[in-house]
């Protein structure tokens, strides 16, 4: 059983405001979440004090909502809280995701689902960026697009081509005409590249330095971040990288700096390598780890920076759980 949200407001506290306000919210409610009638088990009501003209339940019962137990309360007058306001929540048979539906003056209440929410999260290799950023896209349920998975792709393109990296024009005549997609799959990333599904492949350590030089070529973020703006411009949704704050999404709502010492970063790297099946000793990674964060700080182009408007999290003493609560809490403080 599933719990399905709404509100809606009303002008006046008049019957016919009051149903036919009743009637739209859950017609739009039964749209979203593709339901059935017989499939509500049953339905409450709030109303603010200030609607007494008529019962949110009867209005449901005349809507068409015949067979489930319905249920209407009046909620006492609390200060600053909206005015002429119904709430309800319908208990649903389904396995499906509840989409919630706010609308009218009621979707001040919900900003994170009413709102598109943008949310920059940068910071070095290894500091946790992606396992955050899917952490936080599920809780808001937004999107995620790991940026940096797409300069993976790059380098694998060149290097499938047998591109040289020093080569700036090579690499921008392959990278022009480059075939890559960002799709998503239970609310999953996806990297494309020719047609086919290369998430995998593009986590391979020796592709992780290859990324970090293609991405420092001008051709190749151009086209990168084009693609990233408009996935943005789309959707809701959290972006990591080395540049959203500063370049991508300059005036992103939110903007988040993560980052840990050199030395926890590698821990976590080999650890997570290991666990992916690759085996490549502490040492040579935590090198790879300094080098690439001088290769990605020192570039001419959009180059690794916090954002001065960005927080910073210094995760080297936090857990994933801790980091992410964190940055929920900002988030959620100023939605
Ligand atoms: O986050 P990652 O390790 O998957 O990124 C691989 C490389 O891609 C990284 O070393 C630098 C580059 N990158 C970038 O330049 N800008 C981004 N927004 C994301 C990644």
């Amino acid at each position: 059983m599933k719990a399905i949200r709404g509100a809606i407001t009303v002008e006046k506290d008049r019957e016919e405001d009051i149903k036919k306000a009743v009637g739209e919210l859950l017609a739009e409610i039964k749209e979203k979440n593709c339901l059935n009638v017989d499939d509500v088990i049953s339905i409450i009501f709030s109303s603010t004090d200030d609607l007494r003209s008529f019962y949110p339940a009867k209005a449901a019962r005349e809507a068409g909502f015949s067979a489930c137990a319905l249920f209407s309360a009046a909620e006492p007058k609390i200060k600053g809280s909206l005015k002429k306001c119904i709430r309800v929540m319908l208990f649903v048979e389904t396995d499906k995701k509840p989409v919630h539906v706010y609308l009218k003056g009621a979707a001040a209440l919900r900003k994170d689902l009413t709102q598109k929410i943008n949310i920059a999260l940068d910071g070095p290799a290894g500091s946790g960026k992606s396992t955050i950023s899917k952490i936080i896209a599920k809780k808001l349920d937004i999107l995620c697009l790991d940026t940096g998975a797409m300069y993976r792709a790059c380098a694998l393109k060149c290097l499938r081509e047998n591109v040289g990296f020093e080569d700036e024009n090579a690499v921008k005549a392959v990278i022009e005409n480059i075939n890559l997609e960002v799709k998503y799959e239970n609310g999953l990333q996806r990297t494309m590249l020719d047609g086919n599904d290369v998430s995998e492949e593009i986590r391979k350590p020796e592709i992780s330095m290859l990324a970090s030089t293609v991405s420092a070529i001008p051709c190749v973020r151009e086209k990168m971040v084009e693609l990233q703006r408009k996935i943005a411009q789309n959707s809701s949704c959290i972006l990591d990288g080395r540049d959203i704050g500063t370049n991508v999404l300059p005036g992103a709502q939110f903007k988040f700096y993560l980052t840990a010492s050199a030395e926890v970063r590698a821990k976590r790297r080999t650890e997570e390598n290991k666990l992916r099946g690759y085996s490549q000793p502490y040492e040579e990674i935590l090198q790879e780890i300094i080098k690439r964060d001088e290769q990605d700080k020192t570039r001419k182009v959009a180059p690794l920076r916090c954002a001065e408007d960005a927080v910073i999290v210094d995760s080297s003493e936090m857990t994933i759980d801790e980091v992410a609560s964190f940055i929920l809490n900002k988030i959620q403080e100023k939605i």
